[in-house]
């Protein structure tokens, strides 16, 4: 069968990757793609991003399963527009998208279904926001209503940083707008700015990702990502600079605990609200010292770069799996599916152009990739093909990941692979999984 792939960043290529080790699968498509699915020869990449478009692409090529990836074509309703042809697509509709794209939706719907989460209040006035923020004192939480790219949280330590991220978020001097908030709109149909603040939050962080059709849930194998982009956790927030698999912090308890009141009362509120939800489902979860779940954000896909140490994990077919999570009447529902998870630890290193997470620099000429490997593997993200060179084209550019008998090794095999590729200006960081590995 052919498949489409819709993205370009390195989750997708670890998709379009997993994807083509099924036996029932003859061709990849990603579309738009970028530099590594353009260097695999058994990948297409598609220049196409308007839905019209890549629906009747779907239609001519007979494409029996499309996977979306990233949060803006979900948020746009590209579901919804497959499925009104007749096309089968794996991910939420628009209406269920918007646990991510709305963090002021997210924390309401969090709050009628009973689901752990931080408490909060949500404002599109300046002013009632700051009194809100002298109130309660720092450290406190302020988010960007709207997709943001990983950008629009500020874990304010001081009240003056707290009142700073409420003025430029509610984009009075339209600095919010630079950064590429996309604003959610308010009542009027017009974009309008607002903020969520919540109470800060301490533990540790962790992805919790599952897959869905609707009813049934299949939870991925754990994972955590390191958010900061310098060592030791240091430094601004990124989409994330590394992820690794397992996550240690998730014990048996712990994931039974976040199934039982995250996840479950997520679906079945979404029912509740009439919305059945299809797709990826990944909650961030904050993981106290006593083991208790809280739920930072909801995102409507899997998370990157935590989908690449995931997919070198899994052992199971995808497309069989994606495959009854579309078809109501397969012959594996989805309730009887059991994914299979290599017992080894995958870790992925993500290398950043230079000025990431602040501006991104194109153009830069990488060397050094390596031929894949049995245990390592170099997911591209913002890359692309230049005459006889692969070049930058973004802020996050490569995840390169391996697999070890523990994390430690899987590390130490992610870097020395890392340490032959080269390009100007390139950041990582040096201790990716260093938490879980001190466990
Ligand atoms: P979010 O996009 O909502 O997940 O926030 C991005 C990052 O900000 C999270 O991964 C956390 O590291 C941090 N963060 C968000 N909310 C809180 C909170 N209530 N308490 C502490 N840290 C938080
Ligand atoms: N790595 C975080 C995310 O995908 O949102």
């Amino acid at each position: 069968m052919k498949v489409l792939v819709i993205g370009s960043g390195g989750r997708e290529h670890a998709i379009a990757w997993k994807l083509l080790q099924s036996a029932r699968v003859k061709t990849v498509y990603v579309a738009p793609g970028n530099g590594g699915t353009a260097l695999d020869g058994r990948l297409h990449n598609l220049p196409l991003s308007d839905f019209n478009e890549l629906a009747e692409f779907a239609v001519r090529e007979k494409i029996a399963l499309t996977v979306v990836g990233p949060e803006g074509p979900l948020a746009g309703g590209i579901v919804d527009f497959f499925r009104a042809r007749g096309l089968r697509i794996f991910g939420p509709t628009q209406a269920a998208a918007q646990l991510e794209s709305s963090k002021a939706h997210a924390k309401a719907f969090m709050a009628r279904h009973q689901i752990p989460t931080a408490s909060y209040e949500a404002f599109t006035d300046g002013a009632a926001a700051h009194a809100y923020v002298d109130a309660h004192g720092a450290p406190i939480v302020i988010k960007a209503d709207g997709l943001a790219a990983g950008k629009g949280v500020v874990v304010a330590t001081t009240l003056a940083q707290a009142h700073e991220a409420i003025d430029w978020m509610l984009g009075t001097d339209g600095a919010a707008n630079t950064l590429g908030v996309q604003h959610n709109a308010g009542a009027d149909g017009q974009a309008q700015p607002r903020v969520v603040i919540e109470s800060f939050l301490e533990g540790e962080e962790a992805s919790f990702i599952v897959l869905c059709d609707g009813k049934n849930v299949v939870p991925l194998a754990t994972s955590q990502d390191h958010k900061r982009l310098l060592d030791g956790d240091e430094g601004p927030n990124t989409g994330g600079m590394g992820a690794y698999s397992p996550a240690p912090v998730v014990t048996p308890e712990v994931h039974a605990r976040a199934m039982r009141e995250v996840i479950m009362p997520t679906i079945r509120g979404m029912e509740k609200d009439g919305i059945n939800y299809t797709g990826f489902l990944y909650a961030g979860l904050m993981i106290d010292s006593q083991g208790r779940v809280k739920t930072l954000e909801f995102n409507c896909r899997m998370g990157d770069p935590e989908t690449q140490p995931i997919m070198m994990r899994l052992k199971s077919d995808l497309v069989d799996v994606l495959m009854a999570a579309t078809d109501p009447h397969a012959t594996v529902p989805l309730q009887d599916v059991e994914l299979q998870w290599d017992r080894q630890s995958a870790v992925g290193v993500v290398m950043a152009s230079h000025g990431y997470p602040a501006s991104s620099r194109s153009g830069d000429v990488i060397s050094g990739l390596p031929a894949d490997g049995e245990d390592a593997m170099v997911f591209h993200a913002a890359t692309k093909e230049d005459g006889s060179h692969v070049v930058t084209s973004g802020g996050r550019v490569l995840c390169v990941c391996a697999l070890g008998g523990t994390l430690k090794l899987a590390q130490q095999k992610a870097y020395e692979a890392l340490n032959h590729i080269q390009f100007d200006g390139m950041q990582f960081r040096r201790d990716i999984g260093y938490r879980a590995i001190q466990r």
